[in-house]
């Protein structure tokens, strides 16, 4: 198991190679800060993510999606910088979406189209797919995920897990080489959340995942414990699942025993 700062150590030496290593890397951190007055929001020296399934654990308030935004451009960092797929993300912005697609918390956030047939499709079209063709492509995975006759359905119309699942299909049919996801099953009902997971489990593409699901990042590569804005732990999931559970158990004793 990995500690916050013995991990920044060993990162440092590779970091200190510059642009190159960075490129090479799919998503690096370095000295990067986000403070809102102050306030120190999240903090994380060096950090470089390589693995294929990365999860991002931590209670409520501790910087995971704060974290997430970070990675997509979304936010930037108060000092430091983060450099995805080769790009600076302070500095390239606009290229950033071709190969990072983001599934929000908050599906609400994230759909800003009338139907759902339009949601899905825009992101092909965006990649240059003929409407047509984007709009069969809507139609073919939603068939496939269960939701023959939703492509006219008005989002607004859909129960909360229904947007959820409308806004990993977004991003799904866009296959981005990096593929960030907060929390992205939450109000999804069992059985959409296996398929989904298996789904997930089987896709080439690297993900890095927000989640409080620990059953489902216990078989991913790497996961990173967010404690108030650090990395806390960092390591295998063997090692640091049953750590942030501990810590959990512990929380909660303290907790009751104040009441
Ligand atoms: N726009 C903002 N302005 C000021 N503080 C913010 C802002 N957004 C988030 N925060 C604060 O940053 C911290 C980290 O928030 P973040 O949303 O990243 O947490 P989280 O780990 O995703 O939590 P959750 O599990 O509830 O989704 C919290 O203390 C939050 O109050
Ligand atoms: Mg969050």
């Amino acid at each position: 198991m990995v500690r916050c700062m013995s991990s920044v150590l060993r990162e440092l030496p590779a970091i200190a190679r510059g642009d190159e290593l960075a490129s090479a890397s799919k998503i690096v951190f370095e000295r990067a800060e986000v403070r809102r007055g102050s306030r120190q929001l999240l903090s994380i020296p060096a950090l470089r993510l390589d693995a294929q399934r990365i999860g991002v654990i931590g209670d409520n308030g501790s910087g995971k999606s704060t974290m997430l935004r970070l990675i997509n451009g979304l936010l930037l960092p108060s000092s430091g910088r983060i450099v995805v797929a080769g790009l600076d993300t302070a500095r390239h912005r606009k290229e950033l979406p071709a190969q990072v697609g983001f599934v929000f918390q908050n599906p609400d956030h994230q759909l800003i189209f009338p139907t759902v047939g339009e949601e899905i499709a825009f992101g092909l079209t965006e990649r240059g797919m003929p409407a047509r063709q984007a709009r069969n492509q809507a139609l073919t995975l939603l068939e496939q995920h269960g939701c023959t006759g939703w492509v006219d359905r008005n989002v607004n119309e859909l129960s909360g897990g229904q947007k959820q699942l409308v806004c990993i299909l977004a991003v799904l049919a866009t296959e981005p080489s990096i593929l960030l996801m907060d929390e992205p099953f939450s109000s999804l009902d069992l059985p959409t959340r296996l398929v989904l997971s298996r789904k997930i489990m089987r896709l080439p593409q690297q993900i890095v995942m927000a989640s409080h699901d620990l059953d489902l990042l216990a078989q991913f590569d790497r996961v990173i414990w967010l404690d108030a804005g650090c990395i806390r732990e960092d390591g295998s999931p063997a090692d640091v699942l049953p750590a942030y559970r501990e810590h959990a158990a512990m929380a909660a004793e303290a907790d009751l025993a104040t009441v």
